[in-house]
């Protein structure tokens, strides 16, 4: 699997206000759309254009495109954070839904919501997750959007857990990891050491 670290000091510098417990839920949802701009940036790197014809003011000439725009998929609630600074760089996606709760005692997913289109066979697919800690949710979201047919998916997160990286590489589907930061390791309820606390809470206050 293809594990793609956004390095860079100002993805770093919005991690760290991420990380920071000083940080408010304002300021968390801002570095977190300033940090999902980076990193949808990164991941689109590679990704092929096509050309148009255009005019500019003075003559004609040949203008590019994202020959395939990916699908946009946040996984909720984290990934809600991520899903409008997303789709502002990425205008013309089209944007599914899943929802994912995680069981506190047992860290294993609970899903609740699933709206994505039937058929997503040619298509990029971004899932859009802040935290990916045992995976779990992740593989639910993967498994979602390969019963459709999807055959090229991105997981686009704030911070891994060498745990949550294993379990994408140990499934074999066709996944690439586009991540700010691989942290240590998760702690004995399943959380991301050093990590930035519960993702969702930090956005939106607790459920
Ligand atoms: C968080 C996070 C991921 C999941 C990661 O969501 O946003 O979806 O946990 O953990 P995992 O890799 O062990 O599955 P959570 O279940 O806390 O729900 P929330 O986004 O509604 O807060
Ligand atoms: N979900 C979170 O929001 N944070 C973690 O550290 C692990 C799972």
């Amino acid at each position: 699997m293809q594990v793609q670290i956004v390095d860079h000091p100002l993805a770093a510098a919005r991690l760290t206000t991420m990380r920071d417990k000083a940080t408010d839920n304002a300021r968390f949802r801002a570095a977190l759309s300033d940090l999902t701009q980076m990193l949808i940036y990164e991941a689109l790197s590679q990704a092929p254009s096509e050309s148009f014809p255009i005019e500019t003011p003075l003559v004609g000439c040949e203008g590019t495109r994202l020959a395939t725009p990916p699908l946009l998929v946040p996984v909720l609630r984290a990934g809600l954070g991520m899903v409008e600074q997303a789709h502002a760089m990425v205008p013309e996606a089209h944007v599914g839904f899943v929802g994912i709760a995680r069981d506190e005692a047992t860290a294993k997913p609970v899903p609740y919501l699933e709206s994505l289109p039937d058929d997503l066979s040619g298509l990029p697919v971004f899932v859009l997750d802040p935290m990916l800690a045992t995976g779990g949710s992740m593989l639910h979201t993967i498994e979602l959007l390969v019963a459709r047919n999807a055959d090229d998916i991105t997981a686009v997160c704030v911070v891994a857990a060498p745990e949550g990286v294993a379990a994408l590489e140990n499934s074999a589907h066709p996944v690439r990891l586009v991540v700010a930061a691989v942290d240590e390791g998760l702690d004995d309820v399943a959380y991301i050491v050093p990590g930035l606390g519960d993702a969702g809470d930090r956005q939106f206050g607790p459920r």
